[in-house]
């Protein structure tokens, strides 16, 4: 397993890290452990969770999951968007919802609608941010964070004078170890550009639809741990990610080195390109994809192990997929 320094402390991870958005939420308690064991076993040392992951529950289970081990892992969460109240009738609503998309998979636009409704965003005050930490510390069974991130802050956040020296002070008493800003690659941006004093770190999405910031000269910042998540797109793209593979495959302009390797386009390549293109000399630490199958998880371990493609045809990959000439 390939491992990263993040940071002159010490603090180190695996280059795979595992997203736990969908614990507790697309699968139940019991797929969830085997899956979080699964990654652990394999070597998988940093998971990325929320307070709003897996309606509310994510995070409790990961705490239940990591106690025995905590000294070997590294934890992300945020805080911003809190989840609805824990409801009862959620208990037995989760496992309709699962079995019903698995038959129906067109209902997921009508069910994302019912997930939104779970939650509230834009919790950015002093004291949010403050009960918020305690309920994470509380749920992960840990006394401290490794990585604290707020979940998707709007730009007006970065001025929050106020909200930054809480954390440096949550930081100073040892409780968070590095904080920072998870959002879109503009909003990241913004965050590295406003140069908080003690902001440590950023998380973005990052993936065949948008690699703007791999490779980004900001994220050579020795004083910046860069995360990349999302980065087969979520479910709903990961189809669409080797549809535009297969059309590069075909690109007139393609290096004739590559072609054999994109001979075929099944999950291995999916993994090798999409991982290799997010972490190779880009100044990105840490991927963070779902990877609750375990197939999907040997696939993507094997993909960071070892990779068919060079540094310099990923680098023909990032300069074509961010010219906008391989969508059409
Ligand atoms: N705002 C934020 O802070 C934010 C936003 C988005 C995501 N995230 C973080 O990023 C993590 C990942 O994001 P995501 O779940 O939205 O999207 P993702 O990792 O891009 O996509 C997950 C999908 O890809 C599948 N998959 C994984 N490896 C594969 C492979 N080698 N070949 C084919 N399919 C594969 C997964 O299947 P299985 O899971 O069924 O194996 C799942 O369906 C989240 O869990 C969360 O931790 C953070």
């Amino acid at each position: 397993m390939r491992s990263v320094s993040l940071g002159n402390d010490g603090m180190r991870s695996s280059t795979l890290g595992f997203g736990c958005s969908a614990v507790m939420g697309r699968i139940g308690r019991r797929a969830s452990l085997a899956a979080l064991g699964a990654a652990f076993d394999a070597g998988i040392t940093f998971y990325d969770t929320a307070r709003s992951y897996g309606y509310g529950e994510s995070e409790a289970l990961l705490g239940e999951f990591i106690r025995p081990r905590r000294d070997s892992v590294i934890i992300s969460t945020k805080f911003g968007i809190v989840p609805a109240p824990a409801n009862p009738l959620k208990q037995f609503a989760k496992p309709i919802a699962r079995t019903a998309l698995k038959v129906f998979p067109a209902l997921r636009r009508t069910l994302q609608g019912h997930v939104a409704a779970q939650f509230s965003a834009n919790h950015f005050t002093v004291d949010a941010m403050r009960s918020s930490v305690e309920t994470s510390l509380r749920n992960l069974q840990t006394g401290y964070i490794d990585l604290l991130f707020l979940h998707l802050p709007p730009v007006t956040v970065l001025h929050h004078d106020d909200l930054f020296s809480a954390l440096e002070q949550l930081h100073i008493e040892g409780k968070v170890l590095r904080y920072g800003i998870a959002a879109d690659p503009p909003i990241a941006l913004a965050a590295l550009a406003a140069a908080i004093p003690g902001l440590q770190t950023i998380e973005f999405p990052c993936n065949l639809f948008d690699l703007s910031l791999a490779n980004h000269p900001a994220l050579h910042n020795p004083n910046i741990v860069a995360i990349a998540n999302h980065p087969f797109g979520g479910p709903q793209r990961v189809a669409e990610s080797k549809t535009l593979i297969h059309r590069l495959a075909h690109d007139p302009t393609l290096p004739p080195s590559l072609h054999q390797k994109l001979h075929k386009v099944d999950d291995a390549t999916l993994a090798d390109l999409v991982l290799n293109l997010i972490t190779v000399n880009t100044g990105i630490k840490v991927v963070v994809p779902s990877m609750l199958t375990l197939a999907h998880l040997q696939t993507n371990i094997a993909a960071l192990q070892q990779s068919r493609f060079t540094p310099s045809e990923l680098q023909w990959f990032r300069n074509k997929l961010n010219s906008g000439t391989a969508a059409s």
